[in-house]
C-alpha cells in the first residue's frame, strides 16, 4: 500500500513540474524570436570577412547562442541583450538585420576594423542603453532613426570616417551620459540642445570640422566630468563652469 501511495505521489509530481514548463515554456521563452536573434546573429557572422582570432568559429551550432563569445542572453526570456566583442580584429560590416535583435541594451564593437554604415534599422532596438562603435572606420551618417532609442546613455561613435551634421533629431536622447563624436569629418555648428542633456558625464566632439559659437549654456551641464572640444574651428568663451 505505501509503495503504491509513493508511485502516485511521485507522479503527481512529475505532473506538476510539467506543467510548470508548460507554463514557463508559454510565459517565457518564445522559440519564434529566439529563431529570429539566432538568424540575426549568423547574418552578423557572414558579414565577418576577416577574423584572425577565430572568434566566429564559437559561433556554430554546437551549442545555445547564449554560450557563443561576446552574446549575453536574458535569462528570462532567452533573448541577446548584450553583443561585445570589443577588441577582437575582426573586420566586417554591420547588417541591417542588427536591428532585428530587439532586445538588445548593449552593443560594443569598439577597436575593430568595421567599415561600412551603422544601419538606420538600430532604431528597431527601442531600448538600446549603450552603442559603443569608437576606433573603427564607420563612414556616411550618424542614423537619424537612433532618435528611436531614447533610453541610450553612451553613444560612442569616436574616430572615424562619419560625415555630416550632427542630426538634429537626436535632440530626444535625454538620457545620455556618455556622448562621443571626436574624430571624424562632422561640419556645422555644435547644435544648441546638446547643453540641455543635464545627464551628460562625458562630452567629446574633438577633431571635427564643426564651427560657430561656443555657446554660454556650456554651464548648464553640470554633472560634465570630462569635455573636448579641441580639434574644431570654434569661437566663443567658456563661461559659467564654476559648478
Ligand atoms: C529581420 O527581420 C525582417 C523583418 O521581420 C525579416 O524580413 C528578415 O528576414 C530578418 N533578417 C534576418 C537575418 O533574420
Ligand atoms: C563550436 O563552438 C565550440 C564552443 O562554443 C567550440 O568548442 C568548437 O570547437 C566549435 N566547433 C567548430 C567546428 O568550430
Ligand atoms: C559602452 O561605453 C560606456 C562608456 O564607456 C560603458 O559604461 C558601457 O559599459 C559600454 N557598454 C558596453 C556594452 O560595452
Ligand atoms: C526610420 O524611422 C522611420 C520613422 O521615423 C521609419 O518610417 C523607417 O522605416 C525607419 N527606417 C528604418 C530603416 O528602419
Ligand atoms: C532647452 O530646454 C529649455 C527648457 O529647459 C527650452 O526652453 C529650450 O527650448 C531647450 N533648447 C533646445 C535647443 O532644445
Ligand atoms: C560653418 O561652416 C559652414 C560650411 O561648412 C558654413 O556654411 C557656415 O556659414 C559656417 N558657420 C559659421 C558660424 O562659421
Ligand atoms: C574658421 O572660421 C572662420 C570664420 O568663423 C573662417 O574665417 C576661417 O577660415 C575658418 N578656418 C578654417 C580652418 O576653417
Amino acid at each position: 500500500m505505501e509503495h503504491h501511495y509513493y508511485v502516485n505521489s511521485g507522479k503527481f509530481l512529475l505532473c506538476f513540474l510539467h506543467v510548470l514548463q508548460l507554463l514557463w515554456g508559454t510565459s517565457g521563452l518564445d522559440s519564434a524570436t529566439i529563431e529570429s536573434d539566432r538568424l540575426a546573429l549568423l547574418d552578423f557572422k557572414s558579414r565577418i570577412t576577416q577574423d584572425p582570432l577565430q572568434i566566429m568559429s564559437s559561433w556554430n551550432d554546437s551549442t545555445s547562442f547564449c554560450y557563443w563569445i561576446g552574446v549575453e542572453c536574458s535569462p528570462v526570456d532567452g533573448r541577446v541583450t548584450i553583443l561585445n566583442l570589443e577588441s577582437k580584429k575582426l573586420v566586417g560590416s554591420i547588417p541591417p538585420s542588427l536591428g532585428n535583435l530587439t532586445s538588445l541594451t548593449g552593443f560594443n564593437l569598439r577597436h575593430n576594423n568595421f567599415r561600412g554604415q551603422i544601419p538606420e534599422e538600430i532604431g528597431h532596438i527601442q531600448g538600446l542603453q549603450d552603442l559603443n562603435l569608437s576606433h573603427n572606420y564607420f563612414g556616411g551618417e550618424i542614423p537619424m532613426n537612433l532618435t528611436h532609442c531614447t533610453g541610450l546613455k553612451a553613444l560612442d561613435v569616436h574616430y572615424k570616417e562619419l560625415v555630416g551634421w550632427i542630426p538634429d533629431r537626436l535632440s530626444s536622447l535625454l538620457q545620455l551620459e556618455f556622448l562621443r563624436l571626436g574624430g571624424n569629418h562632422l561640419t556645422g555648428i555644435i547644435p544648441a540642445w546638446i547643453w540641455n542633456f543635464s545627464s551628460l558625464k562625458t562630452l567629446s566632439l574633438t577633431m571635427n570640422n564643426l564651427n560657430g559659437s561656443i555657446p554660454n549654456e556650456l554651464g548648464k551641464l553640470s554633472g560634465l566630468g570630462f569635455f573636448q572640444l579641441y580639434g574644431n574651428n570654434l569661437s566663443g568663451i567658456v563661461g559659467n563652469l564654476d559648478h
